[in-house]
């Protein structure tokens, strides 16, 4: 059973991965976002919400967009952000994770932004801290707010997830965004598709309840949504693809495979897009169909309903994990 009031129908300290999470804690995150994307569009964004909090972003990973919309969605929220300078810190001096973790959680923030290379070392990072912890990205294995964004941006413009057609298309093997997204889609009811070569796939990828596609023109045959994906080179030990140009002709997506796709499908990309590898500029630029931009902006709106429910109302409740 579910608990409707939305004061506690969140008890977890940290936002670690959808995995896990029910479809009434994903409506909590998205009915609250739905509520920012419009205060961020109005001239006075700031509120006060999270006055005296400490937000502290430690992304040992390059990152644009992530870090950037934490920093705007804490500010808008009235909390003091501070960014850590990974490539300065003392982890370059060879500071283990852990000690790095201590000596932040002595300043006593409120919530830690955590991006990491390494699948798991969020989560080991938030049994040592007494903050909540969002995870901003953990090698390939979960980005929950990059897929609560896109199920914002999704749910927005079609109206409901239940029942969407949505085809994740290309680096699925090395994507922590692909994962995010298949076990928030599948919990809402959508059906979810992957297309993709087989050595961009990870094994035994159908026992997460998608449908597999190795060819784009059937992967994309009546879809709602087309997801593509970059291909992460700085996650590949070898060569996965022949080249970035034979690539982009069977896996690229351009007009001529979007055809394939329901007449008003809409492109997705989570950013950074590589051009003419997986998405060609034409159909990435096309204000009629690509919803790249909006999910920038709604990326500002779901990282501010994390705050909030993290660190905003969450002080007095004993959490449950
Ligand atoms: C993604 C990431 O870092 O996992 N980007 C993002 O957060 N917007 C995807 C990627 O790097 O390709």
């Amino acid at each position: 059973m579910q608990d409707a009031d939305p004061d506690t129908a969140f008890r977890h300290r940290h936002l670690l991965g959808i995995e896990g999470l029910s479809p009434a804690e994903i409506e909590l995150f998205l009915d609250l976002a739905d509520s920012y994307v419009e205060l961020n569009r109005q001239a006075d964004k700031k509120r006060s919400l999270l006055r005296g909090r400490t937000l502290i972003n430690c992304f040992f990973e390059n990152s644009t967009r992530t870090r950037t919309s934490f920093e705007v969605a804490g500010k808008r929220l009235g909390a003091d952000v501070v960014n850590m300078a990974v490539a300065v810190s003392s982890m370059v001096k060879g500071e283990t994770l852990i000690d790095t973790a201590m000596t932040l959680n002595a300043m006593h923030p409120d919530v830690l932004v955590v991006r990491h290379p390494e699948s798991g070392a969020v989560q080991l990072l938030s049994e040592k801290v007494d903050g909540a912890v969002i995870n901003a990205g953990d090698g390939s294995h979960e980005h929950p707010t990059q897929a609560l964004l896109d199920a914002l941006t999704m749910r927005r413009r079609k109206g409901r997830l239940t029942g969407l057609v949505v085809a994740i298309c290309g680096d699925i093997l090395h994507s922590r965004v692909a994962r995010s997204n298949i076990a928030l889609l599948n919990t809402m009811g959508a059906r979810v598709r992957v297309v993709a070569p087989r050595t961009l796939l990870p094994a035994a990828i159908e026992r997460l309840g998608v449908e597999v596609h190795h060819d784009m023109n059937a992967g994309l045959a009546d879809v709602d949504i087309v997801m593509m994906l970059r291909l992460q080179s700085e996650r590949m030990h070898g060569s996965f693809v022949p080249s970035t140009r034979e690539y982009f002709h069977f896996f690229g997506l351009d007009y001529d495979k979007l055809r394939r796709a329901k007449p008003d499908a809409l492109i997705m990309h989570p950013g950074p897009m590589n051009r003419g590898v997986e998405i060609g500029s034409e159909v990435a630029d096309d204000i009629d169909r690509s919803l790249i931009r909006e999910q920038v902006e709604m990326g500002v709106a779901v990282r501010m309903a994390c705050l909030e429910i993290l660190a905003g109302r969450r002080s007095n409740l004993p959490p449950v994990s």
